[in-house]
């Protein structure tokens, strides 16, 4: 890597380790609809025990809501070692979690669903990236996208590549706030 490149992820880790420490991203938990709808995808791709891979995963506010049986392994990836270290604070079960950049990490094996939690429009090349990363999918994988404010384009964009399935539409009325979690099949 370049030393400008360096610098950017430097400072880009610093950010968001910067969030973190000051609790901006503490309330994850009343965000309870959007994880539940997220669980909810992840069910419905009806394959017994997934194995997850959960990029940008933050301090692994999405294992609050799953259940042991609904996957036999998650791995969290995420540039924040402040946001890592609090994860693996929480001890679940059949989970690892990585400080890594999704531009440039490599995944260790196949997995059934490769989610990107909130964390697809702080990427560049988003939609390389997303293709990169379903090369790791196994055949008949599935990749889900939440995405804040629904992001339309980035939904079509995706669908260029992807087979599109359904997206389910989140509310949060007292914020006045929508997300769309969007499923994605990824045939090989
Ligand atoms: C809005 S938070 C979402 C956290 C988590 N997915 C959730 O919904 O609970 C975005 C996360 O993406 C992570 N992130 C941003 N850019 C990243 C990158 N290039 N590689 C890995 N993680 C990144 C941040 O550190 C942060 O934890």
């Amino acid at each position: 890597m370049d030393w400008k490149k360096k610098l950017k992820w430097l400072r880009k880790r610093l950010t968001w380790n910067y969030k973190y420490a000051i609790g901006k991203w503490d309330n994850m938990g009343s965000e309870a609809d959007r994880y539940n709808a997220i669980v909810s995808l992840i069910r419905s791709c009806a394959i017994p025990e997934p194995r997850i891979l959960d990029l940008g995963c933050g301090y692994g506010a999405l294992m609050q809501y799953l259940k042991p049986e609904d996957y036999s392994y998650c791995l969290g990836v995420d540039l924040s070692d402040t946001a890592i270290l609090k994860a693996r604070k929480q001890k679940y079960p059949k989970c690892d979690f990585r400080v890594g950049d999704i531009h440039r990490f490599t995944p260790p094996g196949t997995f059934d669903i490769i989610l990107f939690n909130e964390v697809l429009y702080y990427l560049d090349n988003r939609t390389e990236v997303a293709v990169r990363y379903a090369g790791y999918a196994q055949p008949n994988g599935y990749m889900i996208v939440s995405l804040y404010d629904l992001k339309e384009s980035i939904v079509a964009d995706l669908s260029q590549e992807f087979t599109f399935v359904e997206t389910r539409v989140v509310h949060d009325n007292d914020r006045n706030v929508v997300w769309g979690i969007n499923l994605f099949k990824l045939f090989h």
